[in-house]
């Protein structure tokens, strides 16, 4: 099952690795199409072709529509395909729509990015719910780290049903970089500093949104070698923020989101990375970029632990402080940059399958199907 952005390329690689051992898998992509536009580029990239595709999007959705769409849309295919397992990732509400409904035809489901926790239900919202909801409808349990299975052991979840796979996420980083290396060795390399942004979470809505715009503006006042790369969201309640208060500036550049390829390049390419994304989170280190994160609470400690981000929420004056440190400290710099990445090692889709053919062939005793 899969509807976003995001849950496309964490998912792609399990995926494809099935894809080579059609005797052991047969796998269906269910698209609850909670995404259109952000969603299609990702499948496409990677190859992917949904069997389902329910396209639920509306625009400015709530989360009852897309839960109410996405159950619905999802129960019927499983009632006709009967598969062995259903496979969700992450925390979007497609993820959880989808346990449910594995649940409701009782078919055991096996949950990708497992474990990860704010312990705040507000913050992010509505993810931290979708997890901890998605993780007590789930059969098997595949952390990325050791910190997240630590989450699940705290909530009574057997050690037997907990497999610390690193991140998919990485996976495909490392598929798609190496790529793009083969295809382009040589980088230009430009001069100046590239600060590039991604903002969407649900909390950053209105004037968070507002106050990033006012620290980036402030940063290009302050930093005339400062040039800043904005995909912008399609969500229309990041751009009517966003558009008007960015646009025109000669040194920002926003555009619509990238496609998965032209978004490794850019990350590549820049200096530094400002975000409030889960994903990014996870993907800069493996790129030697530090990243400052537009959240106050993170379900991903691991950089932080590590040094390779930093929390810096949304208020301008610490925003500006943080990049500033960044700009002018090359010795904070380095330490942020030269950090191993402790979200995976690109193995975690082989990881995951290994554990669900040796489980398949188990009984699930508690399931009476029918
Ligand atoms: C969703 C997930 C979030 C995830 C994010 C990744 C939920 C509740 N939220 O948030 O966990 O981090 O995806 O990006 O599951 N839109 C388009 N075209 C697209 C995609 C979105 O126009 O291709 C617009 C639509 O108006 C849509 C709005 O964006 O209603 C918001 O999309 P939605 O999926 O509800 O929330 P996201 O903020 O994208
Ligand atoms: N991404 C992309 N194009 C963009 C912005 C992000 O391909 O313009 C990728 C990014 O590399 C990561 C994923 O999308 O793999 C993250 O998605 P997003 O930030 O929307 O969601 P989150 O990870 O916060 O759930």
């Amino acid at each position: 099952m899969l509807g976003t952005r995001p849950e496309a390329v964490k998912m792609a690689p399990v995926v494809l690795a099935a894809a080579k051992h059609p005797l052991r898998f047969k796998v269906d992509v269910v698209s609850t199409g909670q995404h259109k536009e952000m969603l299609s580029s990702m499948l496409e990239w990677f190859g992917l072709r949904p069997t389902v595709s329910l396209d639920i999007m509306r625009a400015n959705q709530d989360l009852a529509h897309i839960t109410m769409a996405s159950l619905s849309g999802i129960n019927d295919w499983l009632k006709s395909a009967q598969p062995d397992w259903v496979l969700v990732q992450g925390d979007t509400t497609t993820t959880f729509a989808g346990a449910l409904a594995a649940f409701y035809n009782k078919i055991p489901v096996a949950h990708v990015e497992a474990g990860l926790r704010t312990h705040d239900r507000y913050s992010p919202y509505p993810e931290e719910a979708n997890r901890v909801m998605t993780g007590h409808l789930a059969h098997l349990h595949f952390p990325p780290t050791l910190g997240a299975r630590a989450n699940l052991l705290r909530e009574g979840i057997a050690d037997a049903d907990i497999t610390v796979t690193g991140n998919t996420g990485i996976d495909a980083l490392l598929w798609t970089k190496a790529k793009l290396d083969a295809a382009a060795p040589e980088r230009v390399s430009t001069s100046g500093v590239e600060m590039l942004v991604t903002a969407h979470r649900r909390e950053n809505h209105g004037e968070p949104m507002r106050q990033l715009c006012t620290a980036v503006l402030r940063l290009l006042d302050r930093f005339p070698e400062l040039r800043v790369n904005f995909p912008v969201h399609l969500s229309p309640k990041v751009r009517e923020v966003v558009l008007p208060a960015l646009g025109g500036h000669p040194r920002i550049r926003l555009t619509d989101p990238l496609d998965y390829a032209a978004f490794v390049e850019a990350m590549a390419g820049a200096t530094f990375i400002l975000t409030d994304s889960g994903g990014v989170q996870e993907e800069a280190p493996s790129l030697g970029k530090p990243v400052l994160v537009l959240r106050e609470s993170t379900e991903r400690p691991e950089a932080m632990e590590a040094g390779a981000a930093q929390l810096v929420g949304t208020d301008p004056e610490r925003i500006v402080a943080a990049v500033t440190r960044l700009i002018t400290d090359a010795a904070a710099f380095q330490r942020m940059a030269q950090v191993a990445n402790p979200y995976g090692d690109g193995q975690a889709a082989d990881r995951i399958l290994e554990v669900l053919f040796a489980r398949h062939r188990l009984p699930l005793p508690e399931l009476s199907r029918g």
